[in-house]
């Protein structure tokens, strides 16, 4: 491509082309599935309702790529809409509804596979199982696990969790991490304040419940975990917290350390949309600790992925290369696969 640096974009969704009777799989009073209009749109329906208009690249490995093509991304690791984690649904029928989703992503990928990687859901309502799925998933081709920021009303400090957690580190398999599920939504009705406050506080909350629990003191430290939309709130408010755990027993209480110093325990993506909040983020993670991520295709993404970093103002060219396809290389193993 043109000589630029290599782009991969390790935040970019797909929702499988799920026929009505397979979303019929998880047995929920509204069935989820995905309606192909045929001219390159369609809709992610509930049962007759139409949820959401969507485009081909949503679901069509080829209309993806020819969109990558134009947009100038080498490489995507793709993860499902979160929406379809299903945390809530009956374990062994969750199971069931992510094997589904995370085959027809590996198909997806296969037709590419030097463009698309993917990487697996998994029923976290139920470890057991969840260790059974992302085994199988990383086995059949996929290069990492994507979890939702919180499951069945616990935090990602919840013991199970954490052994969850536990397992991917000693497999060697990396996690993203994706807000869902906002709290408190009925406060949220209008204007997306959902995704604009709830999805940032929602990192915040995931990560802060990591670090204050202590779980990064239990966990290998050759733990992969990555986190979405530039870690929320986290660079902006980690003064605040390294103040409290500073002042206040009841926060370092179970947190040995100051909550800044867990930043080299994880990295997060460059979906900021600003360069002032880039720089922040630099400050804060460094460099070898961010990844290009667009949020693709949906439209609070970014249009054209790695547009930000690529033309930032106080990025090297080495940090630039680093965070458009170097860390993720490394983070997610795509090269020699
Ligand atoms: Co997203």
């Amino acid at each position: 491509m043109t000589g630029a640096p290599p782009r991969v974009d390790i935040h970019a969704h797909f929702y499988p082309k799920l026929s009505r009777s397979q979303g019929e799989t998880l047995g929920l009073a509204a069935t989820p599935w995905l309606r192909d209009d045929g001219d390159g749109t369609g809709f992610m329906m509930e049962d007759d309702r139409e949820y959401r208009p969507v485009q081909a690249p949503l679901w069509d490995a080829a209309a993806r790529v020819a969109q990558m093509d134009q947009t100038g991304v080498d490489v995507q690791v793709m993860s499902a809409t979160p929406m379809l984690f299903s945390y809530d649904a009956e374990p062994a029928r969750a199971h069931r509804w992510a094997a589904m989703i995370n085959d027809i992503a590996l198909e997806m990928c296969a037709q590419f596979p030097t463009r698309l990687r993917s990487l697996c859901q998994v029923p976290l309502q139920d470890v057991d199982l969840a260790c059974q799925e992302v085994r199988r998933s990383v086995d059949a081709g996929h290069v990492g696990v994507h979890i939702g920021n919180h499951v069945s009303g616990r935090n990602l400090d919840d013991p199970e969790l954490i052994r969850f957690f536990a397992f991917c580190a000693d497999e060697a398999i990396p996690v993203l991490v994706h807000p869902w599920d906002m709290m408190a939504g009925e406060r949220m009705p209008k204007y997306m304040l959902q995704w604009l406050v709830g999805m940032p506080a929602e990192t915040h909350l995931a990560i802060m419940s990591m670090v204050l629990s202590g779980a990064f003191e239990q966990l290998p430290e050759d733990l992969k975990i990555c986190f979405t939309h530039g870690g929320g709130n986290f660079a902006a408010q980690i003064g605040r917290v390294d103040n409290a755990w500073h002042r206040r027993d009841i926060v370092r209480a179970d947190c040995p350390n100051p909550p800044s110093s867990y930043a080299t325990r994880f990295s997060v993506d460059s979906a900021v949309f600003s360069d002032d909040a880039l720089r922040l983020l630099v400050a804060v993670m460094g460099e070898e600790r961010i990844m290009m991520g667009s949020d693709y295709p949906f439209p609070l993404g970014e249009t054209e992925p790695g547009k930000l970093v690529a033309g930032s103002s106080h990025l090297s060219t080495n940090a630039k290369e680093l965070i458009l396809a170097g860390n993720a290389n490394v983070f997610f193993g795509l090269e020699g696969k």
